[in-house]
């Protein structure tokens, strides 16, 4: 089947789509190559999804890029991933900007090195004004992470009487979370054939459908993400209400 198959709904465009990208080592292991040939392989889909996504009007894109549980992968490997941002960069950052994308990240950048702080940062500051989809790096990202951030940012802002308790509600803890500029993820794809979150925006994905494809995420293309969003719309979102 190719993408035009699935007949997508235009008024039906999610729009906020977070990937757990998985595979890379897999796929490059079944080519008996190293693990890293499978992470640069990855970046390539990033940019493919990712011009895809801003052509079918999706507002955001979030990929799952590090973990904080990553960290306990051989040296070697994490050094490598490292460097990706800046060879992604690079590479796809004019096209990127020629398509009005606009880069954003989430999780500790202050964890990495200079050197990758410096390029993303750039990325970020080069694309600011953008108004076509939000690329958002979850990178050094875990989700628990992040609800504990906030969690003693919110403690410290009562302690210091800038807010009450009672100010506390779903929505403001929503925006002092580093995806506060986000909309709610619609959509959730995990490659690789794993079924599980792995620390990935456990706040965000409270209403998210789930995709689990068996495609590794270097094989996944424009038509994997137009069946993904057949899928999704062919779901029944209730939200806890009846039909
Ligand atoms: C996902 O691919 C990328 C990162 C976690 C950085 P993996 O490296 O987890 O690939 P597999 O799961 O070992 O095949
Ligand atoms: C999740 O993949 C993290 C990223 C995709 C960055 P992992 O490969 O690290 O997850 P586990 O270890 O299989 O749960
Ligand atoms: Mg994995």
């Amino acid at each position: 089947m190719d993408k035009e198959d699935y007949q997508l709904d235009m008024n039906n465009i999610p729009a906020h789509i977070a990937f757990i990208m998985d595979g890379n080592g897999r796929w490059a292991k079944k080519r008996m190559m190293p693990r890293t040939f499978g992470h640069n392989e990855g970046t390539k889909t990033i940019r493919k999804v990712a011009l895809e996504a801003n052509r079918l009007g999706v507002k955001a894109m979030t990929v799952y890029a590090f973990s904080t549980e990553n960290f306990a992968r051989p040296e070697e490997e994490v050094q490598f991933i490292f460097k990706l941002p800046k060879k992604f960069f690079e590479s796809y950052l004019k096209e990127l900007i020629e398509n009005n994308v606009q880069i954003c990240m989430i999780g500790h950048l202050d964890k990495a090195p200079k050197a990758t702080r410096d390029i993303i940062n750039s990325a970020i500051e080069q694309t600011k004004n953008n108004t076509g989809l939000k690329l958002c790096f979850a990178f050094i990202y875990g989700g628990r992470d992040e609800i504990v951030h906030s969690t003693k940012q919110i403690v410290q802002d009562v302690q210091e009487g800038k807010i009450s308790i009672n100010d506390i509600t779903e929505d403001y803890f929503n925006s002092t979370l580093m995806s506060a500029n986000l909309p709610d993820v619609d959509l959730m794809i995990r490659t690789s054939g794993e079924q599980r979150l792995s620390n990935f925006m456990l706040w965000q994905l409270a209403y998210a459908e789930f995709i689990f494809t068996p495609v590794y995420w270097p094989d996944f293309d424009e038509k994997e993400l137009h069946k993904s969003i057949w899928l999704y719309q062919n779901r029944e979102r209730r939200y806890g209400g009846l039909k």
